[in-house]
């Protein structure tokens, strides 16, 4: 297989999708070498992930899939890789009842009045862009800035960091695709980005999430564990988003009469939201987990020692779990899709990420009634983890 056909790695727009389908036909799981060189088993199947994600017998595996973790200096590994994505019970249950307030629907939704702000700022800088240029890229202009604001401003890093985070998050998530000295620098900027802050926040603490994990009573995190936590916070919290935008933009251009029907019916973007989540889902694979024990998936024993990774494009595409599972329908009942992952593990933001996408799909599509999609061939960006366009040109219809 070469990059131009592996299901994660395909560039061109679709080709994922295509190789993923096929992967599927086969069978619900596969074992096959991922990017990253190690060998994997790779769960395509919808009962089968969701089996997968909730057996206790396959276990996060802590730094050990760390991209450079033989590279980089321990004491900088150590700083990233205590997070909850990388931990089992009792030491996961202990980090997620430290954050799970910060993140119910009811909190969430609180955020509403600011996370519209932003979002009209920055609808107000994309239209004066298009005026000016004629076209733009839509993550950069303003899929990207949002979610980044708004889990800085919820976690207290200032203003002036936004942007670096930013940056700091592409090398992070691409991972061995970044190279090393890429991918270390972005860690040791946002870990000791982190250090600091914590350090301000523990002399003047303000009302903020962090100033909260520095100040919690009794069962205080470690200096990895909150560095681990606030890494994956900032950046968990928002590539995944600006996928769940952008991609949505995407999908929804190339099915007009779909996009035509929200428009005529906006009370629809919950469930589009959901359909969009499925049907392109942002977020490509688990990370990858290791079987304690053997065990058997699909008639299939997998041996201890492995490691096991769910395709959540082929699963939130499972003919057998989704009627015609390759068409997009804004009007599907999509309860069921696994874009958020499942079981202890599920998405501690997905209540943000479906109330950031909400306002930002709405505002787009009331301020902009003519945005469609400019010239250009899209591509995806080569990364094990996320579902994301490279670029998303965008301008105003000429009026006929
Ligand atoms: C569309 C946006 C998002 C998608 C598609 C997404 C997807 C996922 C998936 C698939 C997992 C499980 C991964 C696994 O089992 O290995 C996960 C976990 C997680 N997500 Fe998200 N996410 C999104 C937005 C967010 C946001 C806004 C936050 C901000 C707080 C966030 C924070 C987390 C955290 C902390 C975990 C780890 C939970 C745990 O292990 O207990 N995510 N996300």
């Amino acid at each position: 297989m070469t990059t131009a056909d592996d299901p994660f790695l395909a560039v061109p727009e679709g080709a994922r999708h295509r190789a993923l389908a096929e992967l599927s036909a086969k069978g619900p799981v596969h074992r096959m070498r991922l990017a990253t060189g190690a060998d994997a088993w790779v769960v395509t199947g919808h009962a089968e992930a969701k089996a997968v994600l909730t057996d206790p017998r396959v276990v996060r595996s802590g730094a050990s899939h760390m991209p450079f973790g033989d590279e980089m200096p321990p004491e900088l590994l150590r700083a990233l890789s205590f997070n909850l994505l990388t931990t089992d019970p009792p030491d996961h249950t202990r980090l997620r009842r430290l954050v799970s307030a910060a993140f119910t629907r009811r909190r969430v939704e609180g955020l509403t009045p600011r996370i519209e702000a932003i979002c009209a700022d920055l609808l107000d800088g994309l239209e004066a862009r298009l005026a000016a240029d004629g076209e733009a890229d839509l993550i950069t202009a303003f899929a990207g800035p949002l979610p980044i604001t708004v889990i800085c401003e919820l976690l207290g890093v200032p203003a002036a960091s936004h942007a670096d985070v930013r940056a700091w998050a592409g090398p992070l998530l691409a991972g061995r695709f970044a190279g090393y000295e890429a991918f270390s620098h972005a860690a040791e900027e946002i870990v000791e980005l982190v250090r600091g802050l914590a350090a301000e926040k523990r002399r003047a603490p303000a009302d903020d999430l962090l100033s909260a994990l520095v100040t919690v009573d009794g069962d205080r995190l470690s200096e990895d564990e909150l560095t681990s936590m606030v890494y994956l916070l900032l950046i968990a919290g928002h590539e995944t988003t600006v996928n769940l935008i952008a991609n949505g933009v995407n999908v929804l251009f190339a099915h007009p009469d779909q996009l035509a029907l929200l428009r005529a019916e906006p009370e629809r973007l919950p469930a589009a939201v959901e359909e969009i989540l499925r049907f392109d889902s942002p977020t490509q694979v688990t990370i990858p987990a290791i079987t304690a024990e053997p065990v058997e998936v699909a008639g299939q024993l997998i041996p201890a020692g492995e490691n096991v990774v769910v395709a959540l494009l082929a699963v939130n595409r499972d003919p057998s779990r989704f009627d015609e599972a390759g068409v997009f329908d804004v009007g599907r009942e999509v309860a069921g899709h696994l874009a958020f992952g499942h079981g202890i593990h599920h998405c501690l933001g997905a209540p943000l990420a479906r109330l950031e996408a909400r306002i930002a799909l709405g505002g787009l599509l009331e301020r902009f009634g003519d945005l469609e999609p400019a010239d250009g061939t899209l591509e995806r960006l080569p990364s094990l983890l996320i579902n994301r366009l490279a670029v998303l040109p965008v301008r105003r219809a000429v009026p006929a």
